[in-house]
């Protein structure tokens, strides 16, 4: 099979690497792909004039068996269903389905409706009627934090916890009234604040209109978003991850199954989408009791870098079984142990952050200690070394018997990689630290 792959992060290197394993596929095409994907084996980076016509025509003139989608944004502007138009075979949810994510008033709207649980909430298109709001709920003195959620696609920018009016009106005009986030901020959603832990469930999905669909989770994983030890200072797009989420009780799982998985998949089998891919349940976890904070209608980064080595089942196959409707007897088997992914970033991120710096990596000793390295933000430079390009450059992902033995692997294996600026959290997979 010949594979294209659509997207430059760190995820998609995974992506690329796991499926670069299995015997039936012989070439993979990332689209554009990163210094990982250009050196991955069987693989190759592709880059053109950007656009839907033109993946299409790449799609059909190289012949490509499948095509897989890392990133939300081409998913969100249609690229499934100009795909499956095209009779080309492409993992991803078709645009109505692609909403889940790409609007935060549709995915509240959808969560109410199919009784799917999570936070209390309310829309709101009108700023006044917004701060009006945010200011009764602040009248209250016990009140808790106020979270301000953009409606559409912001990169991480989007979401506001509010402690008090004044940060909460902060945030209103800036995405309400200002407009820093262009037209994602004309509508916004108020939401309950929660407490609990955070865990991150990638899935499988497999629904095609008019038949019984099927959605099959992976193991669980933690994402650590804040850019300092302790789960302290700005948010940043993920400084790590580990997988199984070691607080992730059986109990828990249960409770997800019922009360956010299963009336998921009714209501997407309801709305007539057609979605065969990846989703992704960003949770938040008290005493057992599961709340749905978002979907993501792809898989995670960082958590696919700690996931994808813990399958014991070849990518391909199951790309295969989702497109092909038997999902539901595909032998899903997982590694045991854990895997532990600490993300290196460019010094100053998520601020204004060096670039261009060259990474050295001891292969040799790096080999031994059996760790992936995932790269991110680097590009092959013309001497064929990597230099940094983005604010994450790249995770290092060790499986170990459990997930201390996961988490020294991988920092041993980290200890061998450096650039200029280099900095990363020690503490990925630790307690209490999201
Ligand atoms: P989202 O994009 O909706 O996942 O929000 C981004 C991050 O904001 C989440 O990963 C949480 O850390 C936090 N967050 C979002 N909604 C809530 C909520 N209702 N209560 C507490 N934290 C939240
Ligand atoms: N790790 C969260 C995300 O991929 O959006």
């Amino acid at each position: 099979m010949k594979i294209l792959i659509i997207g430059s992060g760190g995820r998609e290197h995974a992506i690329a690497w796991k499926l670069a394993q299995s015997e039936k596929i012989e070439k993979i095409y990332a689209v554009p792909g990163n210094g990982g994907t250009a050196a991955e084996q069987k693989c190759e980076n592709v880059s053109f004039e950007e656009g839907q016509n033109s993946l299409v025509q790449f799609a059909r003139q190289e012949k490509i068996d499948l095509t897989v989608v890392g990133p939300e944004d081409p998913l969100a502007a249609g690229i499934v269903d100009r795909f499956r138009e095209a009779g080309l075979a492409i993992i991803g949810p078709d645009q109505r389905a692609a909403r889940l994510e790409a609007s935060k008033v549709y995915s509240k709207a959808f969560m109410k409706k199919y009784g799917v649980r999570t936070a209390e909430s309310r829309n709101f298109s009108d700023s006044a009627e917004a701060l009006d709001y945010a200011e009764k709920y602040f009248d209250n003195a016990a009140a808790s934090p106020l979270v301000v959620k953009a409606d559409g696609l912001a990169a991480g920018k989007g979401v506001v916890i509010a402690e008090n009016f004044a940060e909460a009106e902060t945030a209103l005009t800036a995405f309400m009234k200002d407009r820093s986030l262009g037209s994602a901020g004309a509508s916004v959603v108020l939401e309950d604040f929660l407490v609990g832990k955070e865990v991150s469930v990638l899935a499988a999905v497999s629904i095609v209109p008019g038949k019984k669909g099927c959605i099959r989770p992976f193991v669980s994983a933690r994402d650590h978003k804040r850019r300092f030890e302790g789960g302290r200072g700005p948010n940043t797009g993920g400084m790590g991850a580990i997988a199984p989420a070691p607080d992730f009780t059986p109990k828990a799982q249960e409770d997800f199954i019922k009360s956010i998985l299963e009336p998921t998949l009714r209501g997407i089998e309801a709305e007539n989408m057609d979605y065969r891919g990846f989703i992704f349940f960003g949770l938040m976890v008290h005493q057992n009791r599961c709340s749905l904070l978002e979907y993501n209608v792809r898989l995670g980064d960082p958590e696919t870098q700690a996931v994808l080595p813990l399958m014991d089942f070849d990518l391909g196959e199951l790309c295969l079984s989702i497109l092909d409707g038997d999902l539901d007897s595909f032998p899903l088997k997982w590694k045991t142990g854990a895997v532990c992914a600490p993300v290196a970033v460019a010094g100053g991120y998520p601020g204004s952050y060096r670039k261009n710096d060259s990474i050295t990596v001891n292969e040799k000793e790096f080999a031994k200690i059996g760790a992936q390295l995932f790269i991110a933000g680097a590009q092959q430079g013309t001497g064929g070394e990597l230099r940094t390009s983005g604010g994450r450059v790249l995770a290092v992902s060790a499986w170990g018997g459990n997930a201390d033995e996961a988490w020294t692997k991988a920092y041993k294996a980290m200890n061998l990689i450096s650039f200029e600026g280099m900095a990363y959290r020690k503490d990925i997979g630790r307690e209490n630290n999201e």
